[in-house]
């Protein structure tokens, strides 16, 4: 029997503190001017002391186990994108595991940073439709906010934390069409040559310490609308669908002007495509399900429609997912 995953819950969460573009420029040489002009971002949001990126994951996870009617004890997959786990061992999705009550299965960690979410969707989806779980949690959650040099004005103003969650249900798939509901293909890439245009200068084996965030903003902004085009071509193709077929675009949230470059090259209008860096910066792997979320529960995303998600990341790594709401 041919499986496939059915998004059947969606939840996000973000911490309660929002730091201002004007606050930020209050203790920095930068301005509120400056940062909408290169960004699009107003506001971040910032995890409380002691809030840890199991918490965000957490209360995601809940919020969408209860849209989709369930609870932890239905769950036997939880794959967590993050770059930012509150340990470097065990993963982050074994201690959401226990905070949300699931007693079997399995938890584990991606790690493909501002990508987390698309790769662990790939990974969840083909746990599904191999038979190896029935109903999986796919969580992005980040704390950026502790790996942030918050005296480089080039890096420390684009990021937020947060998280968000999709619950997926295997179901039988008829004969394998788009017009199906449930993921109809995830599309995964990654090169290591480009370690160095972003990256976090710390860790367990090299420095011992966290380390904090580096990045060369104009190569990765170059590399990102030259491989978020391609991707989401080979998605498109990959189903035989042409970018008039698509109904939402949800990007990661980087920069409004990837996410305009990209949705200029597809040919897609921009009321098409869901945005909220203005109020959330860039929180890598919880971009998407955060956006999805929000575009969910607005009424603007509607059962039955197809849904674009893009992303690239340090690594590099990118990757795109088509998925029949
Ligand atoms: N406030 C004021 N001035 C600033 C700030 C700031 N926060 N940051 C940098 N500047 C200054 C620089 O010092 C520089 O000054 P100089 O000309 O006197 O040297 C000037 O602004 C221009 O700097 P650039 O880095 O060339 O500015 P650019 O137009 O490239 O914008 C930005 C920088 C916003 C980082 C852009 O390159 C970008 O968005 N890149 C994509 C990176 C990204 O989105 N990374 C997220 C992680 S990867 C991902 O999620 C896709």
């Amino acid at each position: 029997m041919n499986l496939r995953s059915l998004v059947a819950g969606c939840g996000g969460y973000l911490p309660e503190h929002i730091l201002t573009n004007d606050a930020l420029a209050e203790r920095l040489d930068t301005s509120d001017a400056w940062i909408r002009q290169r960004t699009g971002i107003g506001e971040r949001r910032i995890a409380a002391k002691g809030e840890l990126t199991s918490d965000l994951a957490a209360r995601a996870a809940e919020r969408a186990l209860k849209q989709a009617g369930m609870s932890g004890s239905d769950v036997d997959l939880i794959v967590l994108a993050t770059a930012t786990p509150d340990e470097t061992f065990p993963a982050t999705a074994v201690k959401v595991q226990a905070e949300i009550g699931m007693k079997r299965g399995v938890a584990f960690d991606v790690q493909a940073v501002c990508s987390g979410f698309i790769f662990a969707l790939a990974a969840a989806d083909n746990a599904l439709r191999l038979g190896q779980a029935g109903t999986a949690l796919v969580i992005g959650a980040e704390t950026f906010s502790r790996i942030l040099d918050w005296n480089d004005r080039g890096t420390c103003v684009l990021f937020g934390d947060g998280a968000g969650a999709l619950v997926l249900n295997a179901v039988r798939d008829r004969d394998g069409t788009a017009d199906q509901r449930g993921v109809l293909s995830t599309h995964l890439h990654s090169d290591g040559r480009l370690h160095n245009i972003l990256y976090v200068d710390g860790g367990p084996s090299s420095t011992g310490t966290a380390g904090f965030l580096r990045m060369e903003g104009r190569e990765v902004f170059r590399q990102a609308v030259m491989h978020l085009s391609e991707v989401v071509e080979e998605a498109l193709a990959a189903n035989g669908l042409a970018a008039s077929d698509i109904d939402w675009l949800v990007p990661h949230q980087a920069n409004t002007r990837i996410i305009e470059a990209v949705g200029r090259k597809l040919g897609l209008p921009a009321e098409r495509t869901i945005v909220t860096i203005e109020r959330h910066a860039n929180t890598s792997a919880a971009s998407i399900p955060l956006a999805l979320d929000e575009a969910a529960a607005d009424g603007r995303i509607q059962r039955g429609q197809l849904v674009l998600m893009e992303a690239l990341g340090g690594g590099l790594t990118w990757g795109a997912a088509l998925v029949r709401w």
